[in-house]
């Protein structure tokens, strides 16, 4: 079967690479992919956002399944513009995907089947919020409702800061707000946890934690993720089945419930206190950098998850990890995440040997006459599987190190609750 993957980041090129192991996968196409996808497939330029324009490619090149990357086009209806067509995508349709999309969607769902998470305020106005400010306990977490390129969400120390969030938010900064989210602010340790789902079973795909600040210690800005260690060291049998009986499950009921259909990836991102989890958030699709991170160790063909889930057949397949650890390191143009420039030459990729539990997921790179070259902030991921995390860590870090990029930078910290040294 032809496929196209939509996004172009290394959550894509790590989707893409797994899907060329498949027997069942005949020729991929990315719209629009990166330099890494262009090694293995076929990239298109197509703005991931213009179903129709990627509906034509895929009746002129025969591709019968779509696989949706990125949040965007799920929210924005991917999955309902190609429903009764002869084109299978995987991902949520437009109402499951609200559980991203608004973020008061989640929290109105919470409400109403009781599912832990923070308490919260909607408020409808600038003058509402500043009212309900001037009574509240710091710090509290003010957060735009709709999709925000992970920027939307401000852990506010006092007034002031919460009242400069709420004007943003409020002026428009991510689009038209009506309403905002102010949230309690949960103590505890973050814990990515995800599922595949065909809309009626649902089937457990990792854990993780990500390093979503620049800087070593877990310091500065916040980022799209400067690496991962998987599995989560909070993962516990305990701890799994509160997961799954007191959000995944009462959400997923609710979701049918209102009439959607969800058949994809679900990451649920957990603030875990003394083993109990709260939910911080849902995004409707994997985790980048997670997805580079989890799929190394996925050991069922993807293709036949991903079918599985399309079809509505998932609990017939029994989904396989190896127990391997997995590190990712993201490497990262200097001045990530504020300024940087592009089009700088990654010399010698190629060149790397990648040893076999290794891989190299392009994220933010272009193919060019002249060679590869940057395109974004977070460049290159690289991965190691093995036995044990530190091991995991010291041969990624080897690893970039024989690249030497030297506009690039990255974490030498990665996984280091996982790791005493
Ligand atoms: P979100 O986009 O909602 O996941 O928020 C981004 C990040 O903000 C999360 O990964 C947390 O680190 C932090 N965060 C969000 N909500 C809360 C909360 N209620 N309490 C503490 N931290 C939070
Ligand atoms: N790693 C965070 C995210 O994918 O949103």
């Amino acid at each position: 079967m032809n496929v196209g993957i939509i996004g172009s980041g290394g959550r894509e090129h790590a989707i893409c690479y797994m899907l060329k192991k498949s027997k069942k996968v005949s020729k991929i196409f990315c719209f629009p992919g990166n330099a890494g996808t262009d090694l293995i497939a076929q990239n298109v330029n197509l703005d991931p956002d213009n179903f129709s324009e990627i509906e034509k490619h895929c009746v002129q090149n025969n591709i019968k399944m779509l696989v949706v990357g990125p949040e965007k086009p799920l929210v924005k209806g991917i999955v309902n513009h190609f429903k009764d067509k002869s084109i299978k995508v995987f991902g949520p349709d437009m109402i499951s995907s609200k559980l991203e999309g608004s973020k008061i969607f989640t929290k109105k769902i919470c409400q109403k089947y009781n599912i832990p998470t923070s308490k919260f305020k909607i408020c409808e106005s600038l003058n509402e919020t500043i009212e309900y400010l001037k009574n509240s306990y710091f710090p509290l977490v003010i957060k735009a409702d709709g999709l925000a390129s992970g920027k939307g969400v401000y852990v506010c120390e006092n007034f002031n800061d919460a009242k400069k969030a709420s004007e943003e938010i409020f002026n428009g900064k991510f689009g038209l707000a009506e309403q905002i989210l102010i949230e309690e602010f949960l103590d505890g340790e973050e814990m990515s946890y995800f599922i595949v789902t065909d809309g009626k079973n649902y089937k457990f795909f990792g854990s993780a934690q990500d390093h979503k600040r620049v800087g070593e210690g877990d310091t500065g800005k916040n980022t799209g993720g400067m690496g991962c260690y998987s599995p989560s060291r909070l993962l516990s049998d305990n701890l799994e089945l509160k997961i799954k009986k007191k959000i995944i499950e009462p959400t997923l009921n609710a979701i049918d419930e209102y009439g959607g259909v969800y058949k994809g990836f679900l990451y649920i991102g957990l603030m875990i206190k003394d083993d109990s989890p709260f939910l911080i958030e849902f995004n409707v699709r994997m985790g980048d950098p997670e997805c580079q991170t989890i799929l190394p160790t996925l050991k069922t063909d993807l293709m036949d998850i991903l079918l599985s889930c399309c079809d509505g057949t998932l609990n017939q397949l029994k989904i396989n990890f190896s127990k391997s650890k997995s590190i990712c390191i993201v490497l990262c143009s200097k001045g990530y995440p504020e300024k940087f420039e592009n089009n700088i030459e990654i010399k010698g990729l190629e060149q790397l040997n990648l040893l076999e539990n290794q891989n190299i997921f392009h994220a933010g790179t272009l193919k060019t006459k002249a060679g590869i070259v940057s395109k974004g902030g977070r460049v290159l991921n690289f991965v190691s599987t093995s036995e044990d995390f530190t091991k995991c860590r010291d041969e990624t870090i080897n690893l970039i190190k024989k690249l030497n990029w030297k506009k690039g930078f990255f974490r030498r910290d990665i996984g280091h609750k996982v790791i005493k040294t």
